[in-house]
């Protein structure tokens, strides 16, 4: 157990030094910026999300809370696949400059009542007590600030909420630790806990169809009314699915939005980037025409599932045919591919003259003069 009488104790990657309370006016211009900067990079369509982030940072920062407690409880709620597991991830990157630097639970393994003790070991003499505790104290304990997410909790069995209960509560659970068949307590009073749940996005799609805005955007006064909507539907089902213990100890809630078409057109563009990266890797290059980005974005249109159907369709359609043609010889080094669709519908690939190459954020331009310069029969 570390001194909390030292000087260390209050030092943490948001302010540089020990034992120093900064007020929230400084912290405007400190690393709290950078990581505000940092959550709208990654995480595109969520500001007002990004914005209960941060002011819960600040509030952790600033030193007013209970230090026998995590540092922040966040709460992310809202549909499915629109940012909340990839906004936990951006903040670890912020935070640590390693977006892998964080314990990630995924709650959907602990569905079943005998599997929670799987997470905190079971005492000697027990089935299972030959196995490592999941919960590692190393791994919790292991950075000041270390983002500890149970994610989609409303998955777990109920047991697994008494858990997070005492995490949020007590601050610290009490671990079998298998090696030493000892008992060992898991310290969390220097994490943020982030609970991540979509509960209320089944109420949220109702909302959207009812309110018949769907995919396109209404005026921003509608928004704002939705917007409020969203909130109190999200927060009703919150009081259905979890007990008042557990909602009064979460910190902060957090709510993300469904995401309309130009921040899906966004998210399209993140998910490219990072394949653009792998083929770079190998030598070539790929671009997809902006009928094809449209055809990515509006097939199966499915706005209850967020951003994730797009992640599949990049894999099918993309990902998965170019390492095809890749692995025929199709493609070779140096090669320029673009993508696109043809009058009947179908994805076709064409091998064009390399030229400059640059990755389209401008979205005004979608869907004007699309002309294709690339004559060359398609490759498939
Ligand atoms: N708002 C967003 N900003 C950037 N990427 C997003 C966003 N929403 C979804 N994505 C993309 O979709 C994938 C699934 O999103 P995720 O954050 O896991 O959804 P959930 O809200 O269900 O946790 C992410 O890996 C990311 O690539
Ligand atoms: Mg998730």
């Amino acid at each position: 157990m570390r001194d909390k009488n030292s000087p260390k104790a209050f030092s943490s990657p948001l302010i540089p030094a020990a034992n120093v309370l900064i007020s929230p006016n400084q912290m405007g211009r400190s690393p709290l910026t950078s990581i505000e900067n940092t959550l709208k990079e990654e995480v595109v369509g969520q500001d007002q999300a990004i914005t209960a982030i941060v002011q819960a940072l600040v509030r952790a920062a600033t030193g007013f809370r209970n230090k026998d407690k995590p540092i922040a409880t966040l709460f992310f709620s809202g549909p499915s696949g629109v940012g909340k597991t990839e906004a936990a991830r951006a903040l670890t990157k912020a935070i640590h400059h390693n977006p892998k630097a964080w314990l990630k639970i995924d709650c959907s393994e602990f569905g079943e009542p005998h599997t929670v003790s799987r997470l905190i070991g079971s005492p000697p003499g027990y089935v299972g007590s030959d196995l490592p505790a999941l919960l590692d104290k190393e791994e919790v304990e292991a950075r000041k600030w270390n983002v500890v997410l149970f994610d989609e909790i409303e998955k777990a069995h109920h047991s697994l909420h008494n858990l997070l209960l005492q995490v949020m509560d007590e601050g610290t659970v009490t671990i079998t630790r298998r090696r030493a068949q000892e008992e060992a307590r898991v310290d969390f009073t220097s994490t943020i806990v982030i609970l991540t749940s979509n509960v209320g996005s089944r109420a949220v799609s109702r909302l959207l169809e009812e309110q018949q805005i769907g995919f396109k955007n209404g005026g921003k006064e509608d928004m704002q009314q939705v917007d409020q909507q969203i909130f109190s539907a999200v927060r009703r089902e919150m009081e259905k699915t979890f007990s008042p213990e557990f909602r009064n100890r979460i910190s902060d809630f957090v709510v993300f939005q469904p995401l309309g078409e130009k921040n899906l057109f966004l998210v399209l563009e993140k998910i490219l980037k990072q394949s653009y990266e792998r083929f770079a890797e190998k030598g070539f290059a790929v671009n997809l025409t902006p009928k094809m980005k449209r055809f990515l974005v509006h097939e199966e249109n499915n706005p209850e599932m967020g951003a994730r159907p797009l992640l599949n369709r990049v894999e099918r359609h993309i990902d998965g045919k170019i390492a095809e043609l890749y692995a025929l010889g199709e493609i070779k080094v140096g090669d320029y591919i673009v993508v696109d669709l043809d009058e009947r519908g179908e994805v076709i690939f064409r091998r064009a003259e390399r030229v400059s190459i640059t990755v389209q954020t401008d979205f005004s331009t979608l869907g004007k003069g699309n002309k294709n310069p690339f004559e060359d029969p398609p490759l498939v």
